[in-house]
Protein backbone atom coordinates (compact mmCIF):
# COMPACT_ATOMS: atom_id res chain seq x y z
CA UNK A 1 0.00 0.00 0.00
CA UNK A 2 2.91 2.13 0.59
CA UNK A 3 3.84 2.25 -3.27
CA UNK A 4 0.09 3.67 -3.77
CA UNK A 5 0.99 7.26 -4.10
CA UNK A 6 4.16 6.68 -5.80
CA UNK A 7 1.91 4.40 -8.57
CA UNK A 8 -0.66 7.10 -8.76
CA UNK A 9 1.97 9.64 -9.79
CA UNK A 10 4.06 7.97 -12.47
CA UNK A 11 0.62 7.06 -13.70
CA UNK A 12 -0.54 10.77 -13.90
CA UNK A 13 3.10 11.67 -15.31
CA UNK A 14 1.92 9.37 -17.96
CA UNK A 15 -0.78 10.96 -18.66
CA UNK A 16 -0.40 14.13 -18.65
CA UNK A 17 1.38 14.48 -21.67
CA UNK A 18 -1.16 12.67 -23.98
CA UNK A 19 -3.26 15.51 -22.48
CA UNK A 20 -1.22 18.07 -23.65
CA UNK A 21 -0.79 17.21 -26.93
CA UNK A 22 -5.12 17.42 -27.57
CA UNK A 23 -5.50 19.01 -30.43
CA UNK A 24 -8.07 21.98 -30.77
CA UNK A 25 -10.57 21.98 -33.75
CA UNK A 26 -8.96 24.43 -35.77
CA UNK A 27 -5.29 23.18 -35.35
CA UNK A 28 -6.88 19.51 -36.68
CA UNK A 29 -8.60 21.15 -39.53
CA UNK A 30 -5.27 22.87 -40.79
CA UNK A 31 -2.22 20.88 -39.76
CA UNK A 32 -1.17 18.31 -42.84
CA UNK A 33 -0.73 15.68 -40.65
CA UNK A 34 -3.91 15.66 -39.19
CA UNK A 35 -7.38 16.79 -40.90
CA UNK A 36 -5.56 19.12 -43.43
CA UNK A 37 -9.02 20.20 -44.43
CA UNK A 38 -7.64 23.41 -46.29
CA UNK A 39 -5.79 21.22 -48.74
CA UNK A 40 -10.02 21.44 -50.00
CA UNK A 41 -12.04 23.67 -47.94
CA UNK A 42 -12.26 27.36 -47.58
CA UNK A 43 -12.89 28.82 -44.53
CA UNK A 44 -14.61 32.61 -43.84
CA UNK A 45 -12.33 35.36 -43.48
CA UNK A 46 -10.23 34.83 -39.94
CA UNK A 47 -11.85 31.42 -39.10
CA UNK A 48 -8.50 30.18 -40.80
CA UNK A 49 -5.83 30.37 -42.98
CA UNK A 50 -6.60 32.27 -46.25
CA UNK A 51 -5.99 29.53 -49.82
CA UNK A 52 -7.54 29.06 -52.88
CA UNK A 53 -8.52 25.68 -52.11
CA UNK A 54 -11.90 24.35 -54.09
CA UNK A 55 -11.64 21.02 -54.36
CA UNK A 56 -14.46 20.70 -51.86
CA UNK A 57 -16.81 23.64 -51.46
CA UNK A 58 -16.03 26.85 -48.93
CA UNK A 59 -17.01 26.15 -45.14
CA UNK A 60 -19.50 28.74 -44.13
CA UNK A 61 -20.85 29.01 -40.48
CA UNK A 62 -24.57 28.87 -41.23
CA UNK A 63 -24.02 25.57 -43.70
CA UNK A 64 -22.66 24.12 -41.10
CA UNK A 65 -25.18 25.02 -38.51
CA UNK A 66 -27.70 23.82 -41.14
CA UNK A 67 -25.85 20.32 -41.32
CA UNK A 68 -25.65 20.04 -37.49
CA UNK A 69 -23.85 18.06 -35.96
CA UNK A 70 -24.51 14.50 -36.32
CA UNK A 71 -24.33 15.10 -39.86
CA UNK A 72 -21.28 17.02 -39.68
CA UNK A 73 -19.36 14.17 -37.63
CA UNK A 74 -21.21 11.28 -40.05
CA UNK A 75 -19.52 12.88 -43.33
CA UNK A 76 -16.45 13.80 -41.35
CA UNK A 77 -15.87 9.90 -40.32
CA UNK A 78 -17.43 8.84 -43.74
CA UNK A 79 -18.90 10.78 -47.35
CA UNK A 80 -18.85 7.93 -49.48
CA UNK A 81 -22.35 6.34 -48.70
CA UNK A 82 -23.72 10.15 -50.06
CA UNK A 83 -21.21 9.74 -53.03
CA UNK A 84 -19.22 6.67 -53.81
CA UNK A 85 -16.96 9.43 -56.28
CA UNK A 86 -16.39 11.90 -53.41
CA UNK A 87 -13.02 12.82 -53.28
CA UNK A 88 -12.73 13.83 -49.41
CA UNK A 89 -11.02 11.19 -47.33
CA UNK A 90 -13.34 8.88 -44.87
CA UNK A 91 -11.17 10.50 -41.67
CA UNK A 92 -13.28 8.35 -39.22
CA UNK A 93 -13.66 4.72 -41.56
CA UNK A 94 -9.74 4.98 -41.95
CA UNK A 95 -8.90 6.73 -38.69
CA UNK A 96 -6.91 9.01 -39.78
CA UNK A 97 -8.64 10.96 -37.00
CA UNK A 98 -10.01 9.45 -34.20
CA UNK A 99 -13.75 10.09 -32.56
CA UNK A 100 -12.75 12.83 -29.81
CA UNK A 101 -10.44 14.35 -32.80
CA UNK A 102 -13.48 14.18 -35.37
CA UNK A 103 -15.59 15.91 -32.65
CA UNK A 104 -13.47 18.73 -31.80
CA UNK A 105 -13.54 19.55 -35.66
CA UNK A 106 -17.11 19.34 -35.91
CA UNK A 107 -17.26 22.03 -32.52
CA UNK A 108 -14.48 24.22 -34.65
CA UNK A 109 -16.70 23.70 -38.17
CA UNK A 110 -20.70 24.70 -36.08
CA UNK A 111 -18.68 27.16 -34.63
CA UNK A 112 -17.74 28.83 -37.87
CA UNK A 113 -18.69 32.72 -38.66
C1 LIG B 1 -9.20 15.96 -50.94
C2 LIG B 1 -10.17 17.01 -50.72
C3 LIG B 1 -10.89 17.12 -49.40
C4 LIG B 1 -10.36 17.13 -48.13
C5 LIG B 1 -8.91 16.97 -47.71
C6 LIG B 1 -11.46 17.37 -47.24
N1 LIG B 1 -12.62 17.49 -47.92
FE1 LIG B 1 -14.44 17.95 -47.17
N2 LIG B 1 -15.27 17.77 -48.99
C7 LIG B 1 -14.58 17.55 -50.18
C8 LIG B 1 -15.51 17.51 -51.29
C9 LIG B 1 -15.16 17.28 -52.74
C10 LIG B 1 -16.80 17.73 -50.74
C11 LIG B 1 -18.13 17.79 -51.49
C12 LIG B 1 -19.01 16.63 -51.18
C13 LIG B 1 -18.85 15.44 -52.08
O1 LIG B 1 -17.72 15.11 -52.51
O2 LIG B 1 -19.85 14.77 -52.37
C14 LIG B 1 -16.61 17.89 -49.29
C15 LIG B 1 -17.62 18.18 -48.41
C16 LIG B 1 -17.44 18.55 -47.09
C17 LIG B 1 -18.47 19.04 -46.21
C18 LIG B 1 -19.94 19.28 -46.58
C19 LIG B 1 -20.04 20.69 -47.13
C20 LIG B 1 -21.43 21.09 -47.54
O3 LIG B 1 -21.66 22.31 -47.63
O4 LIG B 1 -22.26 20.21 -47.77
C21 LIG B 1 -17.89 19.28 -45.00
C22 LIG B 1 -18.55 19.80 -43.74
C23 LIG B 1 -16.50 18.91 -45.13
N3 LIG B 1 -16.26 18.49 -46.40
C24 LIG B 1 -15.59 18.98 -44.09
C25 LIG B 1 -14.27 18.56 -44.20
C26 LIG B 1 -13.37 18.46 -43.07
C27 LIG B 1 -13.71 18.81 -41.64
C28 LIG B 1 -12.19 17.99 -43.57
C29 LIG B 1 -10.95 17.64 -42.80
C30 LIG B 1 -11.08 16.81 -41.61
C31 LIG B 1 -12.35 17.84 -45.00
N4 LIG B 1 -13.62 18.18 -45.34
C32 LIG B 1 -11.34 17.44 -45.86
C33 LIG B 1 -13.22 17.39 -50.29
C34 LIG B 1 -12.32 17.34 -49.26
Amino acid sequence: MRFLPALVLVAMGAALPALSQQLDGRTLFTRADKGHCIACHQVPTGAGPATRSDLGPALTGARMRELGKPSLKALVHDLSGANPATSMPPYGKHKILDAGEIDRVVDYLHALP
